[in-house]
């Protein structure tokens, strides 16, 4: 693995702190598994073990690229593709005991036998992880759209990854007094809102939907299949089982994710008006990602589409942003361009706050 001429040099003890701060945050975000284990790993890393081994010379930057979690998702690759296991024995995610203490030696010496495979897997698979539960928020706008338009939705997804959350109409919404869509879905979101529930009694029409991704991961091909859950968290096991399940439906949905940066595709995906439907352009927690050039091409695409749309032909924007320790759900709507908050969430999409307008 080289180093790219870029990237600055980071001692050991840098890395083996980088990972304790991981440590904190997996402990904090509700995976006490990993919080033991990457603190296991940061103090291999210090004492120039086997992890350090892994990681000499890695490529990117550790922060931006999400070293640890990159770290974690290579092992968890390979338990889940059968690869690692006595390492399984202990990951919740392939029935293991979640004993994180035992995880430590088998990880170790799974390391030890595979440290080229695990340096390759490092280096070159980027963190992707989508979060299903965020549609249990997005839908709030869906069901908004659908309601002022009376049209059916073109969903158009920038930074889509996998694409699951492409068929979050397919999924199942339970609140327990209302619900909305299919009860026979594979994916089933609960306990997702608190206070008020969004609009259920609101039918809504999928008539087209497609994305985009820089990275798009095809969650029907074993490999991309393996990419998504090796980022969810082992003991995590709703989150874990939500993903599984989105890519079990992903497979009956067929929905085209095309690798391109999102300014460039929402400008063709907008360049003609669609009559009959209503266009949707939405995305989650995204925005960060694109670049100022980038951004400043997607928000103006965004605004010159809006100012072209008609009553036939209306434009809505989306988007799940972060908004502080929440994160915001934000509409857009032309012709008009009233603009207005639909709902607060977690970051994961929990904690659904929706603000009926
Ligand atoms: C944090 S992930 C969110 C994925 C998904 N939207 C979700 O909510 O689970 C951010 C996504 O933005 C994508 N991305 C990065 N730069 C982008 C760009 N210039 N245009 C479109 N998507 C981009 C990444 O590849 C990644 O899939």
């Amino acid at each position: 693995m080289d180093a790219s001429p870029e990237a600055p040099a980071h001692t050991l003890e840098d890395i083996a702190n980088y990972f304790r701060l991981q440590a904190q945050y997996c402990r904090h975000l509700g995976s006490p598994f990993y919080g033991k284990l990457v603190d296991k790993i940061a103090d291999d890393v210090e004492r120039d073990g086997v992890c350090a081994r892994i990681l000499e010379g890695y490529p990117h930057e550790p922060a931006a690229s999400a070293m640890a979690l990159r770290f974690m998702g290579a092992f968890h690759r390979r338990v889940l593709a059968g690869q690692a296991p006595e390492l399984a024995r202990h990951y919740p995610s392939a029935g293991g005991d979640g004993d994180a203490a035992a995880a430590w030696p088998a990880m170790q010496q799974h390391a030890t036998e595979h440290v080229a495979e695990l340096r390759r897997i490092v280096a070159t698979i980027g963190v992707q992880t989508n979060e299903v539960a965020r549609s249990a928020a997005l839908i709030c706008g869906f069901l908004t759209v659908a309601r002022e338009t009376g049209l059916p939705l073109r969903c158009l997804e920038v930074g889509a990854s996998g694409g699951l959350n492409l068929r979050w109409d397919r999924f199942r919404y339970d609140a327990g007094a209302a619900a909305w869509g299919d009860p026979q879905s594979p994916v089933v979101l609960r306990d997702c809102w608190i206070e008020t529930t969004p609009p259920f009694e609101i039918a809504a029409t999928v008539a087209e939907r497609a994305g985009c991704d820089p990275h798009p991961v095809d969650p029907t091909s074993e490999q991309g299949r393996l990419t998504l859950l090796s980022f969810a968290w082992p003991d995590q096991r709703e989150r874990f089982a939500l993903v599984d399940a989105a890519i079990e439906l992903a497979r009956r949905v067929p929905v085209n994710v095309e690798r391109a940066n999102g300014a460039d595709w929402i400008t063709r995906q907008l360049a003609t008006a669609t009559p009959g439907v209503a266009t949707v352009v939405y995305h989650s927690i995204v925005i960060q990602y694109l670049d100022d050039d980038s951004r400043a091409r997607f928000l103006a695409q965004i605004a010159a589409a809006g100012e072209r749309a008609t009553k036939d032909a209306p434009l809505a924007w989306l988007r799940m942003e972060p908004g502080g320790e929440q994160t915001e759900v934000m509409l857009t709507t032309w012709p008009g361009g009233g603009r207005r908050r639909v709902a607060t969430a977690g970051y994961h999409g929990r904690g659904v706050r929706y603000e009926a307008s």
